[in-house]
């Protein structure tokens, strides 16, 4: 199929008179989904964004970590880059945001304590240190007596410590509700629907209903059926389940479900911790990202088990060891949440953002691990595909095409 450059589709609209206001239907409301339409809707594009549970999947998981140095690894300096730019793309996100939707964006800026357990797990935070010197990104390595006088309540026992600075996280369910009050501001409008992309002629043309697996026809709203949204650019942004999406028009867009398991803990006293801790326990990882009304994430697994969203007591226990192991007075905060989500993972660990292949249709997901982190630099990418802009630095290793076509397998 052909592929219309978004600038030429723009224009011809534009010349054409039929629209000076380019309607775009975005597929998925998680973070990638309602950052796109955000800053589409900021751009003068008429947004309508389409899901049956806004900001309930992955993104209702997330803990929110804007940590592109301590998640680096080994061979993946494009996601490096990326991740890096868009990080730096969050103070001005969240001033913007705070601003359209008249809530405060809580970004805190306190970095990164990277600690480790054990004496093997020191190794871990050695290799760490080496990947981001090579890199030149500020990272120091200090005793854990030192680490103690930063974070009172980390464990004495602990082998090392890696401090990273320049390192932030958000609440992402907050963000979302502001980028949901913010898109409604801008005249954005939401549909409680499960949605596909249109294709009429060859093109796809907006959003259609979409059939759930388990359901034998689309649910009515009321006594109608629901209706298709029309757009002249549909953006589909449906976490792992994109792939599927895609497959339906002959699209290879390989995006499989990474289950992560996440706590909300409630310790007794409020700020237990500053920074966000990252350790290496016995080989096994985990993070604590304290919030501003004293809560602490403890996160996550990461489990290859397709779209199981079961939480399941091994991991809990798992999680809970870990998290106590470092932090040892956790053990007597309330358990209040226990979460699975199910990550939209790439074979390359990089997202798919750009044109589809099809005329009409950009794609922005396969964000991993990475989906919070990663908002600010996607939605400038989605804006400038679909308007033909220029792409910003670093987003052009995202291109969906890059895994060919169903033909191809
Ligand atoms: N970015 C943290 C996680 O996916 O667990």
């Amino acid at each position: 199929m052909t592929t219309a450059a978004p600038q030429d589709r723009h224009s011809a609209l534009v010349e054409s008179g039929v629209s000076t206001r380019v309607r775009v239907a975005v597929i998925g409301g998680g973070i990638i989904g309602l950052a796109s339409a955000w800053q589409l809707a900021r751009a003068g594009c008429q947004v309508t964004v389409l899901d049956p549970g806004v900001a309930g999947g992955a993104t209702h998981a997330a803990a929110g970590m804007i940590t592109p140095s301590s998640e680096a690894t080994f061979g993946q300096e494009a996601l490096l880059a990326a991740s890096t730019a868009s990080a730096g793309r969050w103070p001005a996100f969240a001033a913007d945001l705070a601003a359209d939707s008249g809530l405060p964006i809580d970004l805190r800026r306190e970095g990164t304590l990277f600690v480790a357990a054990d004496h093997d797990d020191e190794q871990v935070l050695a290799r760490q240190a080496r990947l981001l010197e090579r890199y030149h990104r500020a990272v120091e390595r200090l005793p854990s007596r030192a680490a103690r006088r930063l974070e009172p309540a980390l464990s004495p026992r602990l082998a090392g410590c890696l401090v990273i600075e320049d390192e932030s996280a958000v609440d992402p369910r907050r963000v979302a509700h502001a980028l949901r009050i913010a898109i409604t501001s801008r005249g954005g409008e939401f549909r409680p629907l499960l949605a596909r992309p249109e294709l009429r002629d060859r093109r796809i043309v907006g959003a259609e209903p979409a059939v759930e697996p388990t359901r034998r026809s689309v649910e009515p709203v009321g006594h109608a059926r629901p209706h298709s949204s029309h757009a002249d650019v549909t953006v589909l942004a449906a976490g792992w389940a994109t792939s599927g999406l895609a497959a339906h028009l002959g699209l290879r867009v390989p995006i499989r479900p990474l289950k992560g398991q996440v706590l909300r803990l409630r310790p007794a006293a409020p700020d237990v911790l500053h920074r966000i801790v990252r350790a290496s326990v016995h080989g096994r990882f985990v993070y604590l990202v304290p919030r501003s009304d004293g809560e602490v994430v403890v996160g996550a697994t990461s489990e290859d088990v397709g779209a199981d969203p079961s939480v399941t007591a091994g991991a809990v226990h798992d999680l809970l060891h870990d998290a106590i192991e470092i932090v040892p007075e956790l053990s007597e905060a309330a358990l209040v949440e226990s979460t699975a989500g199910l990550r939209p993972a790439t074979p390359d660990n990089l997202p798919v953002v750009g044109p589809s292949g099809v005329d009409g249709l950009v794609v922005a997901a396969g964000h991993g691990r990475d989906g919070i982190l990663l908002a600010p630099l996607t939605a400038d990418a989605v804006v400038a595909h679909v308007l033909g802009l220029p792409q910003p630095e670093h987003a052009d290793h995202f291109d969906p095409r890059r895994f060919g076509t169903q033909e191809d397998e």
